[in-house]
């Protein structure tokens, strides 16, 4: 059988980004699993705001196909986004509007999202940890038709996190990241 690939998203591009370090902690989780990762940053995909009228006048952006398909080699995806205002923000919500709109061969607009298993995390210096994002962004991606794991991972107090080598030091944020993993593998095989 092929490795398992997953894919995974930051949701920040911002330098020094608690979610982009999040993401790479994530990351060396499913390495250690024999999982096989790409991680990216939605910076080398480019995308203006969506508008349908640029939709209908240029068609969907090639960045846009070229997240989809990037989306489409690979068994599962995990998203791990900062929240604003109790929310996810505009750079991830655009680029999965953009990527809900393509359409390519013989395969339904947004399809890429039906066809393999999505995991979504945050990192917050607040209290609740991204909560109120997370929630807002199962309901977007659970509106793309996605099959969204119910584990998931808020990291609170994301500042003061981790150990001096970069490791999540609290059990239960462990515990928490584990059963993410977990679930993320035994969903994505099921799907492949
Ligand atoms: C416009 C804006 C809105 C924010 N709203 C929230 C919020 O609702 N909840 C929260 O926990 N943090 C909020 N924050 C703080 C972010 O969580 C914090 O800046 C975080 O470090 C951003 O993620 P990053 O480090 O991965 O870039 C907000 C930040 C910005 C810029």
């Amino acid at each position: 059988m092929s490795a398992l690939k997953i894919l995974v998203i930051p949701g920040s591009l911002r330098s020094g980004s608690l979610n982009a370090k999040l993401a790479a902690v994530v990351s060396y989780e499913l390495a250690q699993a024999d999982v096989e990762i790409t991680r990216i940053s939605l910076g080398d995909f480019p995308l203006p705001i969506y508008d349908g009228d640029l939709e209908k006048k240029s068609g969907v952006p090639k960045q846009a196909i070229n997240l989809k398909r990037m989306i489409g080699s690979h068994h599962g995806v995990l998203i791990v986004t900062p929240e604003y205002n109790s929310s996810l923000p505009p750079l991830l919500k655009n680029a999965i509007d953009w990527v809900s709109r393509v359409q390519e061969g013989h395969e339904a607009r947004g399809q890429v999202f039906r066809d393999r298993a999505f995991a979504i995390a945050s990192a917050s210096e607040s209290r609740l940890g991204g909560t109120r994002c997370l929630e807002a962004l199962r309901l977007v991606l659970s509106a793309c038709r996605a099959t969204v794991i119910p584990s998931q991972l808020a990291l609170s107090f994301a500042n003061d996190a981790y150990d001096d080598r970069d490791r999540l030091k609290h059990p239960a944020d462990i515990g928490a990241l584990q059963s993410m993993v977990k679930q993320l593998i035994d969903f994505s095989q099921h799907m492949m």
